[in-house]
């Protein structure tokens, strides 16, 4: 439809000093993050550094007691200053999610197909005919298996992973210019993970979407972000192209990530392929 039509006019996002304090505790403190159209950026960090409160200031989503500093620009405004009706708009419509849970994101009771289509239908007034194909074409997309079948599913008809490339397929029907995917990963296996990771990638390329891909796992971006940042104790301690940071940490935090990769790590071997590509990259 129209995926690549308005491609030329997708557009990121980017944080500026972002700051933010819960109940007067400061979580983020002074963040910059830039996610652009096509591409995949990463932000990595142990359990509990900020990285999914990054994601929900992006959303507008931030827990009770929360207050915020800096901007969240994206469409010419700081969101920041969104109030809920016009954040209602903007969320999971232009500025969509996948978390670790697929079924957070999904109602038990109703079909998918009942979702990606109520789920349209909100966002574009679209009529249910129309929905139901785009739904069809969406869920073709994601590459879930007979499509027409798994419209009449439930969510609990669905293994871990093909359930996240439903929840994913929600996130995407609207056609949304960022994508926030807070460890989208992590509860599934490793052959799924790949498969899912592979599917993220794809869609940035095909849609030209700007993915953010949040994970504690430095070794599931390694293949895959173009830029990675590094958070620790509400800050981003490093940031640069993912070869630097993989081959090349400057932080001794990030080194002592890397240096806990397992050496078989797939993603890693990847990665270590094209960084020797490099011409500058020889030893
Ligand atoms: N609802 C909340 N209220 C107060 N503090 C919270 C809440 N949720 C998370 N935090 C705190 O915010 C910090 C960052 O958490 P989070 O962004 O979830 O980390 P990460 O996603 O990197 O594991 C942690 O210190 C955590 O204890
Ligand atoms: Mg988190």
């Amino acid at each position: 439809m129209v995926d690549t039509q308005n491609r030329a006019d997708r557009q990121g996002l980017s944080v500026r000093g972002l700051t933010v304090s819960i109940h007067g505790k400061p979580i983020i403190r002074g963040i910059d993050l830039d996610l652009v159209p096509g591409k995949i950026t990463g932000l990595a960090g142990e359990s509990g550094s900020g990285k999914s409160m990054t994601g929900l200031a992006m959303l507008g989503l931030l827990p009770d007691g929360s207050k915020t500093g800096g901007e969240i620009l994206f469409d010419g405004r700081n969101l920041l200053e969104c109030d809920e009706r016009e954040y209602g708009k903007l969320r999971g419509a232009r500025i969509a999610m996948v978390f670790q849970d697929p079924t957070a994101s999904l109602h038990p009771m109703l079909t998918i197909g009942r979702q990606l289509t109520d789920h349209l239908r909100v966002h574009t007034g679209m009529s249910k005919r129309d929905a139901m194909a785009k739904a069809l074409e969406t869920l073709e997309r994601v590459k879930v298996p007979d499509p027409a079948t798994a419209l009449k599913k439930y969510p609990h008809q669905f293994s871990g992973g093909q359930l996240q490339r439903v929840a994913i397929a929600v996130a995407i029907i609207c056609e949304p210019e960022i994508l926030i995917a807070d460890e989208p990963t992590t509860a599934l296996d490793v052959t799924v993970q790949a498969g899912v990771l592979r599917l993220l990638q794809q869609l940035c390329d095909e849609l030209g979407i700007a993915v953010v891909l949040i994970t504690h796992d430095l070794g599931v971006m390694s293949s895959l972000a173009e830029r990675i940042s590094v958070m620790r104790g509400g800050e981003i301690v490093e940031e640069g192209p993912r070869y630097e940071v993989l081959r090349r940490p400057q932080h001794t935090y990030t080194r002592s990530l890397v240096e806990a990769l397992p050496n078989h790590e797939p993603f890693l071997e990847g990665a270590v392929e094209s960084a020797e590509s490099r011409p500058e990259v020889g030893s």
